[in-house]
């Protein structure tokens, strides 16, 4: 049997960083080729645009790649900012690992897509696998898209394409890389005594989440599904818990008491609105077992631990 030889694209991003550390362990370290638009130490191997077309065939050529894992992107809140970029490096890049993936070796790829294909006009409650996609950001609409060429590439090519729609990713390993629900991330990086986050959602906003051990766990495991599983081409609904600012932060003060938050909703309000407040995610547990194993209380409990927060017991 030939040997799995991946190559993933936007690897110091927040989720390839920590995602990168699993295949190494799973696959080889120098079986995971891990590249990205900038190079970090420690964490990307080669440059590589995914804009490029040309340069992705020399790379999949000479690592000799069958996989790939394509998280290179830009994300909501940013791609707001530079809307015509982001339709390049979210839709043309996607088109060229699939053109090049088709005229290669390639047998499997991953693909992530988001919560952001849905929008004002879906259902917001609980929203189904096949709700209607109402995309309110360019983002959205190349994720939306571009879950519809892993379908049609699948289908006309046979390539085994499979991919997730996160929800939020949660993780204070890595950093949040300029979405909508970042400040789940950032305020981790301001609990201490007396500490203060200015969240740029309003207290109220709902919006569904995943700890990034979950979505690490359910890739790999989606990844690792007989074919004949996967019924889904364009992309799983998943989800591990929802929640609002105020009730992340009630969770947060059962270990530091005094931390607060202020609020200051900006243009990211309007974005988050418009998305989900909770997704149902059943076909992914029917089809290969989806089944989250962090809670809002279990993922604070572990983040508290990396941080070396002990509880308060008075609270
Ligand atoms: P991130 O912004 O942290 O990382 C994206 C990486 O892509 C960055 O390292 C960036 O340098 C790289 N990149 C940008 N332009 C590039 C280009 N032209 N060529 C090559 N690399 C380029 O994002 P992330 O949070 O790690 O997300 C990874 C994937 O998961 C993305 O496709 C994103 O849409 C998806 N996703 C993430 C979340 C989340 O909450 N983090 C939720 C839903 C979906
Ligand atoms: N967390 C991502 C974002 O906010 C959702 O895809 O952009």
């Amino acid at each position: 049997m030939e040997d799995t030889r991946i190559l993933v694209t936007g690897a110091a991003g927040q989720l390839g960083s920590l995602l990168c550390i699993a295949l190494q362990q799973k696959y080889g370290v120098k079986n995971v080729v891990r590249s990205d638009i900038k190079l970090v130490s420690g964490k990307v191997d080669i440059l590589l645009d995914v804009t490029d077309v040309d340069a992705i065939k020399t790379v999949i050529h000479n690592h000799d790649i069958n996989e790939v894992y394509h998280l290179a992107a830009i994300l909501s809140a940013n791609g707001e900012k530079n809307p015509i970029l982001t339709w390049k490096v979210n839709m043309d890049g996607w088109l060229n690992i699939l053109e090049t993936s088709r005229k290669s070796n390639i047998n499997k790829i991953f693909y992530p897509s988001s919560i952001a294909v849905y929008g004002n006009n879906s259902p917001l409650s609980e929203t189904d696998q096949f709700g209607y996609q109402d995309p309110s950001t360019i983002y959205g609409i190349t994720k939306s898209a571009g879950e519809y060429w892993a379908q049609y590439y699948f289908e006309k090519y046979g390539i085994d394409i499979r991919s997730l729609r996160y929800p939020g990713l949660i993780s204070v390993d890595s950093k949040a890389g300029g979405g909508t629900t970042d400040y789940a991330v950032e305020i981790f990086d301001y609990v201490k005594k007396d500490g203060v986050y200015e969240c740029f959602l309003s207290a109220e906003t709902r919006l569904p989440m995943l700890y990034m051990d979950d979505a690490i766990s359910a890739t790999i495991q989606l990844m690792e599904a007989p074919k004949e599983a996967i019924k889904i081409r364009t992309s799983y609904n998943l989800v591990g818990m929802d929640f609002t600012p105020e009730e992340l932060l009630n969770e947060i003060q059962k270990y530091e008491p005094s931390f607060s938050i202020k609020y200051f909703p900006d243009h990211r309000q309007a974005i988050a609105d418009s998305w989900p407040k909770s997704i149902n995610d059943e076909h992914a547990a029917a089809d290969w077992g989806w089944n989250p194993y962090f809670t809002i209380e279990e993922m604070v409990s572990e983040i508290m631990q990396k941080l070396n927060i002990k509880k308060d017991n008075a609270k």
